[in-house]
């Protein structure tokens, strides 16, 4: 019996098996919007028999956009856009999720195969960037963020509640809170972006006033029946990984008390000096540790890209549900081949009808 094609029950929702699409952006909207290319990427990976598609890191805001290409949840249009893609996802069987976020001091920037890097200040193309100090992402860049004030911190948590309304209306079943990688929520978290001496700055428990306040607030809006995660980078690996990891321990806590089901661990990403030590499922064991010492069930993704590394992070209770990124734009099918590989009864079962029935018996011939 695979441990990954067992399916996964959280609140009244029910994967088919334990293998989720984590965002990933696409860096292909305007003006926020859905289009053809969203409709079929998503559609597609669901097809390939995922049990959870969560679409890309989705803006709250204009503002909290990583590019001008990304998606956006601000506007009743782009809700719209959204609930095709929610409804697509669900046709082929998976759950459909959003991970909706603010990227704070990282936003404004040009797609990745166009330099990855700011927007030039001056450049109709770009925006003026918040966070919670006036630090940019690495010495000496030029992009130097704007300080929030109180009343932006407020305006921007009531963007994410905006956006998990407009999610929940579109039919998504399951909503990530974007609370990783460097963008706003992860600064306020970090002590590299972090310099306030006001009650969201300092002490472990002020620097986590923002996610914990926002997650509160999101809560009350997002049903209580579906499930409600957030993706958080519990460690920098900059020299201070005990303390970092110990403090995050503590916020997730407090975030399940505050109603959070499931956290997906990842990598703060606020400094470039991390040295993060990549190779495949570096992050199991830090993933299982936030499972034992909080309780809650785990999610994560870096390089669980073949299946028996997804199946023996399950089966030894490293994680609860395992996220193929890049896997998975390379073979949307990749779930059939796990489900052949891993030896499942029926392995076509993962596939809708119009497939599975030629493929059941079907051997490519070779040479
Ligand atoms: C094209 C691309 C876009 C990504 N966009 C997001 C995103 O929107 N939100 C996010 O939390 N992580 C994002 N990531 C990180 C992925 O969710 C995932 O953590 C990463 O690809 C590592 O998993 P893998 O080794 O299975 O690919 C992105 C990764 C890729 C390759």
């Amino acid at each position: 019996m695979s441990s990954l094609f067992s399916p996964f029950a959280l609140k009244d929702v029910v994967l088919r098996n334990r293998i989720a699409v984590p965002p990933m952006c696409q860096y292909s909207a305007t003006d926020g919007l859905v289009n053809d290319w969203h409709l079929t990427h998503y559609a597609g990976l669901a097809r390939g028999g995922a049990g959870l598609v969560i679409v890309e890191a989705t803006g709250v805001a204009p503002e909290g956009r990583i590019t001008p290409a990304c998606l956006g949840l601000w506007n009743d249009d782009q809700a719209a856009g959204l609930a095709r893609v929610a409804a697509a996802i669900a046709s082929f069987g998976a759950v459909p999720g959003i991970q909706i976020g603010h990227a704070g001091r990282k936003a404004s920037a040009h797609k990745p195969w166009e330099g990855d890097d700011h927007i030039a200040a001056g450049d109709p193309r770009g925006w003026a960037t918040l966070a919670p100090s006036a630090v940019a992402f690495g010495k000496g860049l030029p992009q130097v963020p704007k300080a929030m004030d109180k009343d932006d911190i407020a305006r921007v948590q009531a963007d994410f509640v905006a956006a998990a309304v407009r999610a929940r209306d579109a039919g998504f079943r399951w909503l990530e809170l974007h609370f990783a990688h460097g963008y706003l929520a992860q600064s306020f978290f970090s002590v590299h972006a972090n310099q306030r001496d006001d009650e969201f700055g300092g002490s472990a428990e002020n620097r986590g006033r923002f996610l914990l306040e926002t997650l509160r607030a999101v809560r009350k809006v997002w049903p209580e029946h579906l499930p409600l995660t957030a993706r958080f980078g519990v460690i920098e690996y900059d020299g201070r990984d005990e303390q970092t990891l110990a403090e995050a321990i503590g916020l997730t806590r407090a975030m399940k008390a505050e109603g959070l089901d499931l956290l997906s661990v990842s990598v703060g990403f606020t400094t470039p000096d991390a040295q993060v030590p990549w190779g495949p499922a570096f992050l199991g064991p830090i993933a299982q540790r936030v499972r034992k010492e909080t309780g809650l069930p785990v999610a994560s993704a870096w390089g669980f890209h073949t299946p028996q590394l997804a199946e023996q992070a399950v089966a030894e209770g490293q994680l609860d549900v395992v996220m193929i990124g890049r896997a998975l734009l390379a073979n949307p099918h990749w779930p059939h081949q796990a489900a052949q590989e891993l030896k499942k009864d029926k392995p076509t079962w993962v596939l809708p009808a119009p497939y599975a029935h030629w493929l059941e018996r079907y051997q490519p011939q070779r040479g």
